[in-house]
This record gives structure tokens, C-alpha cells and sequence, in this order.
């Protein structure tokens, strides 16, 4: 697989392709998810609960996240890296200056932040000193205290009216990519239409421009034995992790996932 770059993306957006993208948090499985056809791989903020312990995101800090970048960069075969910006390493300019270039000097090609159209200027700053950035909207794991709890997001029509606008206004900042998480499939297709840059999905319906899952989610493996609704587990009936990462390309290039039982 020749590099996958931003353009690659934006083509498969065009050609109506679906992007595949998942987390990764060491090379091995960097390697792997590379030889299954994986184009994006996250170093996601969630390695603060799949791989620390913790029963949320805000504990991870930006050497965490360049530690993990810099081994997931060491097993890369060619997919494009985006790395989470962790909780409070962006309240500021210089702070989500200092802390994006502590992730793309450790071998992110894209970093990742959460929240809406009150960061279009942290959006315009970081793209015009050669960061791309992915927009997370939706549920948004680093505001869960603010959210009251890992609820989905925007199914009120004013809610679904903000999240639209938010998406509008970080695409004229400069955002290059919009992940989508745990909102109901029609909002998910409607802000997929209304923007040019790709947007993936987690929970967000068949209909945004690719998927995104946690690669321990995705294998079944989970601490407290339950497994979120938008979530499939791919490890069953395969004999061995390689090929179940292979299933997942599979089923979201073929949109036979997320099915009707995995959306909102
Ligand atoms: O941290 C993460 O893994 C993420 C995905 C769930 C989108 O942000
Ligand atoms: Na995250």
C-alpha cells in the first residue's frame, strides 16, 4: 500500500470509499492493522482506560501520547498516524502549539482535539504551521464530567442544529478531517454531506465517510466484560487477531458495518 496522505483520504471520500480507520498503540499492532489494510491509524486518548486503567481519558498526558506515538510510528507500513491531543493540552494556543508539535516530532502526520467551533482558531493556527487537524465532535470522552456521563449527543434537533454549525465552522478554520462519535445515524449522515473533508465515524451510522473503532474493543477484550452498543467484536469465528482486524477492513469497505443494531 502506497503512504496514504490527506489526499488519499480526500479521494476516497469523493469516489464514495469508506476510509477504515483504528486505534494503535504500540508497533506491533501498528504493523498489523498496516498488512490488513488499515488507512488511518489513531493513537487514541482512550490507551488512558484500554491500556492505564482508568476509568476515563483526563489522566493521559501529552508523554503518554508521544511515547505510544513514537512506538506506533516504528511498526507504520505506509498509514497515516493521528494522534489525540489529551485532556487540557490544547485551553491555550501556545499550549496546543507546544503540545502538536510534541506529537507530529514523534511521528504523528495529524493530530486530533476535541471539541467545537470555539477552537476554529487553535484549528487555523496549528494548519498554517503545517499540523493538520482532525475535529472530535459529538460525544467528546475529555468533556464526560461537563456531559454528565457517556450519553449520545445531538439527538434533540437544537443540539443537532449546533453540532452541524460547529462542524461547518472547523472545516473554514482549516480542519482537514471531523470524527463523529456516539450521535444518531441521520445526524451522522447529514454533516457528512454538508462538509468537504472527510468524516469518520464511531457510533455515528454506515453513512459518514469511513469508521473508527478501539482496537481492544474491536477484539472483544474489555475490563468490565460489557461492550458499548456501536461496537461489534470481531474476533469471533476468526482464528487469530490478524485476521480479525482483516474482517473489520472488510465489513466497513463493504458497509456491512455498522449495521442497524450497532447505530443510534
Ligand atoms: O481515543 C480514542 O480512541 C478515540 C476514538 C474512540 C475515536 O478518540
Ligand atoms: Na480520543
Amino acid at each position: 500500500m502506497p503512504d496514504v496522505t490527506l489526499t488519499t483520504l480526500n479521494k476516497l471520500k469523493q469516489s464514495g470509499e469508506k476510509i477504515v480507520c483504528l486505534t494503535a498503540y504500540d508497533a506491533t499492532f501498528a504493523h498489523l492493522e498496516c498488512q490488513a489494510g488499515v488507512e488511518v491509524i489513531l493513537i487514541g486518548d482512550s490507551l488512558g482506560m484500554v491500556l492505564q486503567g482508568h476509568d476515563s481519558t483526563l489522566p493521559v498526558t501529552v508523554d503518554d501520547m508521544v511515547y505510544h506515538t513514537r512506538s506506533v510510528k516504528r511498526g507504520n507500513r505506509g498509514a497515516l498516524i493521528m494522534a489525540d491531543l489529551p485532556f487540557m493540552s490544547y485551553a491555550t494556543l501556545e499550549q496546543a502549539v507546544s503540545s502538536s508539535t510534541a506529537l507530529m516530532q514523534a511521528g504523528a502526520h495529524m493530530v486530533k482535539l476535541e471539541g467545537g467551533g470555539w477552537l476554529a482558531d487553535t484549528v487555523t493556527t496549528l494548519t498554517r504551521n503545517g499540523i493538520p487537524v482532525c475535529a472530535h465532535l459529538g460525544l467528546t470522552p475529555q468533556t464526560v464530567n461537563v456531559l454528565g456521563g457517556y450519553k449520545v449527543q445531538g439527538r434533540d434537533e437544537a443540539q443537532a442544529k449546533a453540532l452541524l454549525d460547529d462542524a461547518r465552522k472547523l472545516e473554514a478554520a482549516g480542519a482537514a478531517m471531523l470524527l463523529l462519535e456516539c450521535v444518531p445515524s441521520e445526524l451522522g449522515a447529514e454533516v457528512t454531506r454538508s462538509v468537504q473533508v472527510p468524516v469518520i465515524g464511531i457510533g455515528a451510522g454506515s453513512d459518514t465517510d469511513g469508521q473508527v473503532l478501539v482496537v481492544h474493543d474491536l477484539l472483544g477484550l474489555s475490563i468490565s466484560g460489557r461492550l458499548p452498543r456501536f461496537v461489534k467484536n470481531f474476533m469471533a469465528g476468526q482464528p487469530d487477531v490478524q485476521s480479525a482486524v482483516r474482517a473489520y477492513v472488510e465489513a466497513v469497505k463493504r458497509v456491512e458495518f455498522p449495521s442497524a443494531e450497532h447505530e443510534f
